[in-house]
C-alpha cells in the first residue's frame, strides 16, 4: 500500500472524540478535516478546540513543536464527506456508538475512496468483523480505540479484522507514534478488546467486595487511587510481578500457589443492580453529586489531574 505524500486526516463525526483526534492530529502537523451531519456540532467542535488549545498553550500543555495558531490553521470542518475524503491518508470514524450507522458510513466511504487510505473506527466495543464485513477495502480497515480524553491518555488499542492487511496495522501504528499516542497490537479481536476487559474484571472484584460487606465503596476506590493505581501508571501488572520478587520466575514459585487459592474465592458475575447497586450510588454522590453541573466539575478537575501527570510522565527519565 502506498502513502500519500498529502498528510491529510479526515475526522468523520465531530463530537468528544472526534474533536480530539483532530487536535492530536493537528499537533502531529497533520492537515485535518472535521466532517459532520450536523454543520452547528463542527462550529462548536472549531470553537471548542480554539478555546482548548489556547488555555492548554497557556499552561505549558500544547502538544507538539507548532503554535496554537499554527495549528488551527491545519484544521477545517466539511460537511460533505466526499469532498472530505478527497487525497486523504487516513480516515478516523467518530460517529456514536451505533452498529447500523457505523456500516452505513463505512459503505459509503468504500465506495469512494481509493487504495491508499486507511479506514478507521474509533469504537469502543464493536468488533472489527461486524464493522467492516463485506467491504472491498476491509484489508485497509482498523479499529484504532482511543481511551478518553484521548489527549492526555495516549493509550490507542489497534484492532484488525481478519482481513486487515498488516501494512494497514503497521502504517497506523506508526501514524499513532508520530502523534505521540501509545499504540498497542491486539493481535485478535475479542469482545471488549483488551482495555476493557482489565477494567471489567476491576469493576466485578470490586463490586462483589463491596456487595460481600468486605470493604466500603469509597475506600475500596481509595485502593485503586492510593495503592494499585499509583504504580500502574508507570508498570502493567506483569512487570509489577517481575519487579516484586526476584524476577518472574521467582514471583511464580513464591506467590502462584496462593493467587491461585484466591482467585477460586472470587464469585459470580455482578447483577450491578439492587442493594447493591444503592449503597455504591449513595456513597459516590456524597463525593460528587449526580448533577450535570457536580458532574461537569469533578471532570474537569480529573482532565486536570491528568493533564499535570501527562507532563510529569513525560520529564521522567525513558525506560
Ligand atoms: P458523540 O456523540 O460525542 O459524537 C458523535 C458525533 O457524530 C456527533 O457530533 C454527531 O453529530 C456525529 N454524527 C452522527 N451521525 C453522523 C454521520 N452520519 N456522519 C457524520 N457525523 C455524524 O460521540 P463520542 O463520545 O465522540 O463517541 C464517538 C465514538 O468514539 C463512539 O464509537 C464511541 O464508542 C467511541 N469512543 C468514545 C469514548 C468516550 O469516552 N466518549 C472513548 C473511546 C471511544
Amino acid at each position: 500500500m502506498a502513502t500519500s505524500a498529502a498528510g491529510l486526516v479526515v475526522i468523520v463525526g465531530s463530537g468528544i472524540i472526534g474533536r480530539s483526534w483532530a487536535m492530536l492530529f493537528a499537533s502531529g502537523g497533520f492537515k485535518v478535516k472535521l466532517c459532520d451531519i450536523e454543520q452547528q456540532q463542527i462550529t462548536d467542535a472549531l470553537e471548542n478546540i480554539r478555546k482548548d488549545m489556547k488555555l492548554l498553550e497557556q499552561s505549558g500543555s500544547l502538544k507538539g513543536s507548532l503554535s496554537s495558531e499554527q495549528q488551527l490553521s491545519l484544521i477545517s470542518g466539511c460537511s460533505n464527506i466526499q469532498e472530505a475524503v478527497e487525497g486523504a491518508m487516513h480516515i478516523q470514524e467518530c460517529v456514536p456508538e451505533d452498529l447500523q450507522l457505523k456500516k452505513k458510513i463505512f459503505a459509503q466511504l468504500d465506495g469512494i475512496i481509493g487504495d491508499d487510505v486507511v479506514l478507521s473506527s474509533s469504537t469502543s466495543c464493536l468488533l472489527p468483523s461486524q464493522l467492516f464485513a463485506g467491504l472491498v477495502h476491509v484489508k485497509q480497515c482498523i479499529v484504532a480505540h482511543p481511551v478518553n480524553p484521548p489527549y492526555f491518555v495516549p493509550l490507542v488499542e489497534l484492532v484488525p479484522h481478519p482481513e486487515t492487511a498488516p501494512a494497514t496495522v503497521d502504517r497506523t501504528y506508526t501514524l499513532m507514534q508520530k502523534i505521540r499516542q501509545s499504540p498497542v497490537r491486539i493481535l485478535r479481536e475479542v469482545d471488549g478488546f483488551v482495555l476493557n476487559r482489565l477494567q471489567f474484571a476491576v469493576i466485578s472484584e470490586a463490586w462483589r467486595l463491596v456487595q460481600e460487606g468486605i470493604v466500603s465503596p469509597s475506600d475500596l476506590d481509595l485502593i485503586v487511587s492510593q495503592g494499585l493505581g499509583l504504580r500502574y501508571a508507570f508498570i502493567g501488572p506483569l512487570e509489577t510481578m517481575h519487579l516484586n520478587a526476584e524476577g518472574m520466575l521467582s514471583y511464580c514459585d513464591r506467590y502462584g500457589k496462593g493467587i491461585k487459592h484466591v482467585l477460586k474465592t472470587f464469585g459470580p458475575i455482578p447483577e450491578f443492580s439492587g442493594p447493591t447497586l444503592e449503597k455504591v450510588h449513595q456513597a459516590m454522590c456524597v463525593k460528587v453529586p449526580d448533577d450535570p453541573e457536580h458532574l461537569a466539575a469533578r471532570r474537569q478537575w480529573r482532565d486536570q489531574c491528568l493533564m499535570r501527570f501527562a507532563k510529569l510522565k513525560s520529564q521522567m527519565p525513558s525506560q
